[in-house]
């Protein structure tokens, strides 16, 4: 008995002792989890460290990379060895040239500072996509004579035969246009709009699917349908379509492995069949979908199917531009069921889906064959509760189907999105209830990182629709709004809202995809347009006149990049774009520095006082003086990027071009007394945010700035530009209180002002819906708008208090900016080494600070209070067995009256105070 207990006791010891206690989990290649088809030839692996007790660092790794994953050792291909290393985001592979088309499977294992190593991680894998335009044996195919706009969908089909058993069958694929591919009956991946949008006339993604299970030994099908897309459809209004062709087409390639080794390809090629008269009429971004259930090709993609009445496709050659899709994959990410569903007023049949959502709507229907049901859809109703789509311009957003009359008859629209709460239904047999209708949301399919609440519901209903407004418009690309005939990359948008973004939603991959279109759609002279993909210019690719705050895209999105996710080369690939555009700035404002007539925008739907009321100077800030602020800004950003990358002769020289701008500017634009450019709230802003004044003039400046503030009763006046930097310049100039003010503020114009109208998204105006239930001019009047959302960035880095200290957050700053108008804010953010979580609470005058710190990082935790004698840590003082007043590191540095500031490595750590 007595030596069973011991070894018991031993065996509980050893599985300590092996490194149960340190463990590594959520492996990402490239920044995404397992991801199938890369072309990038030295990925970049990461992981977070896990384990028992807190400061946890690590000290070493070792990986291994095999193409089988029991990592036998004749396919075990690399073997780092014991890296003494800290770093466990983004670490390169660097063994053997990888090939194209292989699974490989990795591992890694850790040892830290406590003296312990791991166990090898569970098993991830990445797969390469094709790297060589010679690995695509298919061809082109297209239909001789479809060039028409809004065309029913082609539907492709080939049979083929498997001779010998399956090993693995994997799909290569891509259309101009979008595509949907079928194997007998079933669909290959659960992608949506697939290719995505790039800038396809330089770069056109493809996918790679695993399809082992859909193939079969024997006789197969494969089925396309190929749609308009962003290729043909109607895109940029004014009736533009078919901007990058009007010949859809299709290119892909099945690879079959035999149990033997041996391979069977299934490409596109003249033998392919087509059917252009199908079910799907219509389909179109802005437009809709169509479909006629009678004319349904049911089991062309099926072996046996009769294609005698088909027609033979044709091939076509095009330049060779394909690259592996690099971003988050769009898929169908939640279903929604109807809040209601009712008759307006005037008698329409209404459901609404209580959100204003992105994707489109499933409909579930028995009919009599030749029935046509269709399906409008807008986001707000008008003030006498009736349907609103005017705001869409002129995108139809309809959806229509025929029915077969086969009983029960499911349809979705495909290749299309709709941007609404609200369904107008007209023509559906019998009486619709919540059973037949429900809203799919369609998003990139990013992982949720970050989550902020307080003790105000308002303002939880804010971050709500701060989320939802980027689901809507984080549909492959960053886009504007996703309703109106618009739906664009807009720059301006993206660099304002692109850190929020970065709490809510890992957007790594999102943005390194989309960032290669903006430097690749740079203008010669280093000219970024408006939109990227550059739709705009289509008609003209050597010049665009960009706009400031836009173009700075190309600088200010990856340098936010690099800081959230600490990702350098990713700042290394866009580094030579980000200097264009400052280059470009350069010519333009020449020994002046001053960038006369580079904004188009300005501030952007900046506050203008409604009509009868002239008591308020609206917000207008001079143009000249945004650019050369913006001038300023991304210079200071390139020159601390080049510093960044080891490049020391472009470091020295933008930091001095900025200190030259900056003395121009203060010249040009700031008064002896403190005033700045047009006394707006803007220039305060943008010239206190970019370190634009000089330090004396900083207090009077940011005085001025909440004189305005408060002559206004606290109401902001920014536009786009503006509002992303208002609360932050507010609270690093000692004016937290006031930047509280603002966001609290529920009368118009303010954040909260659309909450209180029921706004479940952000809108692209102030006062999209005036308080008399009216709407703003219809021409531009989205009520699914990110840009204004950026104070989601003020609300995770201040109010609850997450900064980075480092890129990645390697080093975190906990620096929360407590309220007496909130009695708690607390925000978590799942950062590339774990997760951090700040938060606070006030109890009966006593302050509790709760703090988690992921392993592998080190933090500064920065708490307001005068006096820290009375500071609890975890229940206990936080000198108890310190001598008193220690300045040691890792303890406390008492900091004049700002507070005090603490190091410590990771763990949970809760604080009491006193303010
Ligand atoms: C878009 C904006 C964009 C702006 C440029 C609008 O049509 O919707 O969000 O930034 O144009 O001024």
């Amino acid at each position: 008995m007595k030596s069973l207990r011991l070894s018991f006791f031993l065996i509980i010891l050893s599985a300590g002792i092996s490194g149960q206690s340190l463990y590594v989990s959520d492996l990402k290649c490239e920044h995404r989890q397992d991801p199938a088809g890369i072309d990038v030839r030295q990925p970049r692996l990461s992981w977070k460290v896990k384990g028992d007790g807190n400061s946890i660092l690590q000290t070493a790794y070792s990986l291994r990379v095999a193409t089988d994953p029991r990592f036998s050792a004749s396919r075990t291909i690399w073997q780092s060895g014991k890296i003494m290393s800290d770093e466990s985001v983004l670490q390169p592979y660097t063994g053997p040239e990888l090939k194209s088309g292989t699974k490989y499977y990795w591992q890694v294992r850790i040892w830290d500072n406590k003296g312990r190593a791991s166990k090898w991680s569970e098993t991830a894998s990445w797969e390469t996509g094709l790297f060589s335009a010679d690995e695509w044996k298919a061809k082109w195919i297209e239909v001789e004579d479809d060039t028409n706009r809004m065309a029913p969908a082609p539907h492709f089909r080939k049979e083929f035969s498997i001779k010998k058993p399956v090993q693995r069958a994997t799909l290569y694929v891509t259309a101009h246009g979008l595509y949907e591919v079928t194997i007998n009956g079933r669909k290959a991946g659960d992608q949506e709009m697939t290719p995505g949008w790039t800038s396809y006339g330089k770069r056109l993604q493809y996918q790679v699917y695993d399809v082992t299970d859909l193939v079969e030994k024997g006789n197969n099908a494969v089925g396309a349908v190929v749609g308009d897309g962003w290729y043909r459809g109607s895109l940029a209004w004014e009736d533009n379509w078919g901007i990058y062709g009007k010949r859809l087409g299709l290119l892909l390639q099945l690879r079959v492995v035999h149990t033997d080794g041996s391979e069977t390809f299934v490409v596109t090629d003249e033998s392919w069949r087509v059917n252009n008269d199908p079910g799907i009429r219509m389909n179109d971004l802005y437009d809709g979908f169509v479909f006629d259930a009678t004319k349904k090709l049911t089991g062309f993609n099926l072996p046996g199917y009769n294609d005698s009445g088909w027609k033979k496709v044709i091939s076509a050659s095009h330049p060779y531009n394909l690259v592996a899709s690099e971003g988050n994959p769009v898929r169908k990410i939640e279903e929604i069921k109807p809040l209601r569903i009712f008759r307006s007023p005037k008698g329409s049949l209404l459901v609404d889906m209580g959100q204003n959502m992105v994707g489109w709507v499933r409909l579930k229907v028995s009919g009599p064959r030749g029935t046509v049901i269709t399906l409008r859809h807008a986001e707000v109703l008008d003030k006498y509760g009736e349907f609103y789509t005017e705001n869409l311009r002129d995108a139809d957003a309809k959806f229509t189907v025929t029915l077969a009359g086969t009983g029960e008859e499911i349809f979705e629209p495909k290749f299309t999105f709709m941007g609404f709460r609200f369904v107008e239904v007209n023509g559906f047999p019998g009486t619709l209830t919540s059973d037949n209708i429900s809203g799919i949301v369609v998003h990139s399919d990013m992982t949720r990182t970050g989550t902020f609440e307080s003790s105000d519901p308002l303002l939880n209903q804010l971050q709500h629709n701060i989320i939802w407004g980027q689901k809507g418009n984080f549909l492959d690309v960053p886009t504007d709004c996703p309703q109106r005939d618009e739906r664009l990359g807009w720059t301006g948008d993206a660099q304002a809202f692109c850190r929020t973004a970065s709490f809510n939603y890992d957007v790594a991959a999102f943005f390194t995809k989309w960032l290669k279109d903006v430097m690749l759609d740079q203008k010669p002279g280093g000219e970024v347009p408006d939109v990227i993909p550059d739709v705009l210019n289509a008609q003209d690719a050597t010049s665009a006149q960009p706009s400031a705050g836009w173009g700075d895209v190309a600088v200010i999105a990856p340098w936010t990049m690099y800081t959230v996710y600490g990702d350098r080369r990713l700042l290394e690939t866009q580094y030579p774009g980000m200097k264009a555009w400052v280059d470009y700035i350069r010519n333009k404002a020449g020994d002046d520095l001053i960038w006369r007539g580079g904004s188009k925008y300005g501030d952007w739907l900046f506050y203008h006082p409604p009509v009868n009321n002239h008591s308020e100077p609206d917000g207008y800030t001079d143009h000249d003086f945004i650019a050369t602020a913006f001038y300023a800004y991304s210079a200071s950003l390139l020159a601390k990027a080049a510093k960044e990358l080891g490049n020391n002769e472009d470091a020295d020289y933008y930091s001095g071009l900025f200190t030259r701008i900056k003395d121009v500017f203060i010249n040009e634009y700031v008064t002896p007394a403190g005033r700045v450019g047009t006394n707006s709230q803007t220039s305060y802003v943008l010239a206190l945010m970019f370190n634009l004044l000089p330090e004396e003039l900083r207090p009077k400046a940011a005085g001025f700035l909440v004189e305005d503030i408060k002559s206004r009763r606290n109401h902001l006046s920014t536009g786009f530009l503006g509002t992303p930097f208002l609360c932050h310049v507010l609270s690093a100039n000692g004016y937290t209180d006031v930047a509280y003010d603002l966001l609290l503020q529920k009368s118009y114009p303010s954040w909260l002002y659309p909450v209180r109208m029921g706004a479940t998204t952000i809108w692209e105006r102030w006062d999209g819906q005036k308080p008399d239930s009216t709407f703003q001019d219809p021409g531009m009047n989205s009520f699914n708008h990110y840009s204004y959302g950026a104070i989601g960035d003020w609300m995770y880095r201040v109010s609850a208090g997450i900064e980075a200290g480092k890129p990645g957050y390697k080093h975190i700053i906990i620096q929360p900016h407590i309220t007496s108008k909130l009695d708690f804010s607390k925000a978590t953010l799942d950062c590339p080494y774990g997760k951090i979580a700040s938060g606070w609470e006030r109890k009966e005058g006593r302050i509790t600070l709760k703090v988690v710190i992921p392993p592998n990082t080190r933090s500064t935790i920065k708490l307001p209070v005068t006096k820290p004698e009375g500071v609890l840590e975890n229940g206990v003082s936080i000198f108890a067995g310190k001598p008193e007043k220690s300045k040691e590191p890792d303890f406390v540095v008492i900091e004049g009256n700002r507070g005090i500031t603490i190091e410590r490595g990771s763990g949970e750590y809760v604080f009491e105070f006193t303010e």
